[in-house]
């Protein structure tokens, strides 16, 4: 595995794979890799010659008050998690390599990134589609693996590569879950043991929605209702967002139609959660 820190290095090796006909896979991460990732990367290494794993915190993605300077890294770890799952290159770049003295571009999906996460968190999405906008154009991959986890995430970026016309395909890969149901995320180590053992009502209560949706229940406003208590009723989570949105566009609905995601984001503590579940009626 060749761990590479600057773009001009990575351009080297990427030009020399592909004039040998080597296909690539890239999985962009921030690194502090769990078992979500490792599902990415397994998958990327089963469908490509070349696995490409990237690690960057990237400032541009985090609010003012946000966790940028306690967000773990360990690159240490991390490497030997590639080695192990044979990623072929780990690029690992400073901030002043992606984003020089002077920069000025950015890159910015409109409406579907004003809502849920992106009210939360403006200038989030913005950061995310600028810095994966530039890693595309860095490695230039066939394929880009992204974890369902993340679904808004997911749609802006491939939103994003369509509205930009990248050449690449976006996977989206289905969560990795805890034994007791928790979405892996690097943001699980932040929680209290008490906040770890409350927190494993958003799947369940995400779960029960769906079976309520599959019995025949499909107002918007009665399932939200019923996730919102069962939450407030497990501990101390404070509720962000519950919505029920269409899968592609995240437009909130009002009835549950088709294929719907169910999305959430709570907090415990000063540790913002995230999950969902798609459901279809
Ligand atoms: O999901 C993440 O880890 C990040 O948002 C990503 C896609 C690597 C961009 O920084």
């Amino acid at each position: 595995m060749r761990v590479v820190r600057s773009v001009r290095s990575i351009q080297q090796l990427i030009r020399k794979a592909k004039s040998a006909g080597k296909t690539i896979g890239f999985v962009p991460t921030m690194g502090a890799l769990h078992d979500g990732h490792r599902s990415l990367l397994r998958r990327c290494h089963r469908e490509n010659d070349l696995v490409v794993l990237s690690i960057f915190v990237n400032p541009k993605q985090f609010g003012p008050e946000e966790d940028f300077g306690k967000y773990p890294r360990r690159e240490q770890a991390d490497k030997k998690l590639a080695k192990k799952e044979k990623v072929d290159i780990m690029f690992v770049p400073t901030a002043e390599e992606m984003y020089p003295e002077g920069y000025l571009t950015y890159i910015e999906v409109e409406r579907m990134t004003h809502v849920l996460c992106g009210k939360s968190r403006p200038g989030h999405f913005r950061g995310v589609t600028t810095v994966v906008g530039k890693l595309l154009n860095i490695v230039m991959p066939d394929v880009l693996y992204l974890g369902q986890k993340d679904a808004q995430q997911a749609a802006v970026v491939t939103r994003m590569a369509r509205d930009l016309n990248f050449s690449v395909i976006v996977k989206i890969c289905p969560t990795v879950r805890e034994a007791d149901g928790l979405a892996m995320s690097s943001r699980n180590e932040y929680l209290t043991v008490s906040q770890r053992k409350e927190a494993k009502v958003l799947y369940r209560s995400l779960r029960e929605a769906r079976q309520n949706v599959t019995a025949g229940n499909h107002s918007a406003m009665a399932i939200i209702s019923k996730i919102r208590s069962r939450i407030t009723r497990a501990g101390s989570g404070r509720i962000d967002y519950i919505e029920c949105v269409d899968a592609d566009t995240f437009t909130p609905l009002k009835r549950i139609q088709g294929k719907t995601m169910i999305v959430l984001a709570v907090w415990f503590g000063k540790t913002r959660l995230i999950d969902n579940i798609i459901v279809h009626a």
